[in-house]
């Protein structure tokens, strides 16, 4: 069954062709057109250009996903899309694509939540999931721990209650002047730094809990520059890096630390990690450290499928066609959606 995957949730447009095969497949093409250059001077995503410049992409990468699969577009079988949760005219571009495509196909529709499909970017490669599995969902908008108990059923362990991993990333490299993206900034700027040499608190909301909160740890960044620059003018570059690795080892140190804490507690099979910040080179390598005398596997994408793409979408998709799951053709866009809550005008088919 080749499915095709869109994704439009934020600011890359995506498509991919998935061929799926008895619960696991392979990915045949992922073609993602980032919008980074557009919205870098704005320093984040302008929703309004993110929706315009998807309207203009999408088709071409769509396109460019069937020839890179050498897959005709008559021989696409379904089509499973992004609808939330996201930026609601950006999800809408997506879906009135998948949906129009459906129709003309007179092929299977499928909605797909994103946070699924952050999910199963994990499990690529790995099908053959031991569950009850952990994962650790850390993105530009979330930062949960998930009890995975089966395939589509998932319990929510832990939250942040504040800034997202991803979006703490973001604010302490603009603080920093290290721009946009700050994720991938921060980690590059670390490498040259020294982890410690900036004091900075380990946020630990309460100690039992398996929340997170991280907007302490950008303040204390930026009360950290103030200190070292008093009167405004730009911090040396080597004080940033030195601040860049103290930040990145004090966020990293409390996904670890948690993500440990619950995979003992709950005695899972597997952790997965997923999300744009599970691309970030020292939570990689942390996270394998603390997760290998647990003797359980750990599942990390490549780096290419942390971030947004259709691959994963397709992916998560295939598992719920495979449920014969569909939605109508009344499948909206959804700005809100959580991983627990079912995805709107879908069900199971006769
Ligand atoms: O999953 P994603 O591509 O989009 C959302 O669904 O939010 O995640 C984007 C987030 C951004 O905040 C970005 O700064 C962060 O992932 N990110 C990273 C790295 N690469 C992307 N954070 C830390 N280190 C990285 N290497
Ligand atoms: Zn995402």
């Amino acid at each position: 069954m080749n499915v095709l995957g869109i994704e439009t949730s934020c600011d890359e447009t995506s498509a991919a062709v998935f061929a799926a095969a008895g619960g696991s497949g392979r990915l045949l093409s992922n073609v993602v057109a980032s919008q980074v250059d557009l919205h870098a001077r704005y320093g984040g995503v302008v929703p309004e250009l993110a929706s315009r410049r998807h309207l203009e992409r999408l088709g071409p990468v769509i396109d460019q996903a069937l020839d890179d699969a050498r897959v005709a577009l008559a021989a696409i079988d379904a089509i499973a899309v992004t609808c939330g949760p996201g930026l609601v005219g950006a999800l809408a571009v997506g879906v009135a694509a998948a949906k129009a495509t459906a129709l003309a196909l007179g092929r299977p529709l499928i909605g797909v939540n994103h946070l699924e499909g952050h999910v199963y970017a994990s499990l690529l490669h790995h099908p053959d999931l031991a569950l009850p599995a952990l994962v650790l969902l850390v993105s530009g908008s979330h930062t949960d721990l998930i009890l995975m108990a089966g395939h589509g059923r998932y319990e929510v362990l832990g939250a942040t209650r504040d800034d997202a991993a991803g979006e703490a990333f973001d604010k302490a490299a603009r603080a920093l002047g290290l721009g946009y993206p700050g994720g991938p900034a921060i980690d590059r700027a670390a490498a040259r730094g020294r982890a410690g040499a900036v004091q900075l608190p380990r946020p630990f909301p309460d100690e039992h809990s398996l929340d997170f909160s991280f907007s302490g740890l950008k303040t204390a960044v930026l009360r950290a520059l103030a200190k070292h620059a008093p009167d405004g003018g730009a911090p040396d570059a080597a004080w940033v890096a030195d601040a860049a690795a103290s930040f990145q080892e004090a966020l990293v140190g409390v996904l670890v630390e948690k993500t440990v804490r619950a995979a003992r507690a709950r005695r899972t099979g597997a952790v997965l990690l997923g999300g744009g910040v599970a691309a970030n080179s020292l939570l990689r390598r942390r996270m394998a450290e603390a997760v290998q005398p647990l003797g359980i596997p750990l599942h990390v994408p490549p780096p290419i499928l942390c971030t947004d793409n259709a691959g994963m979408i397709a992916a998560a998709g295939a598992h719920r066609l495979e449920r014969r799951e569909r939605s109508s053709l009344r499948l909206g866009a959804y700005a809100e959606l959580d991983l627990t809550d079912p995805v709107p005008e879908t069900g199971i088919t006769a």
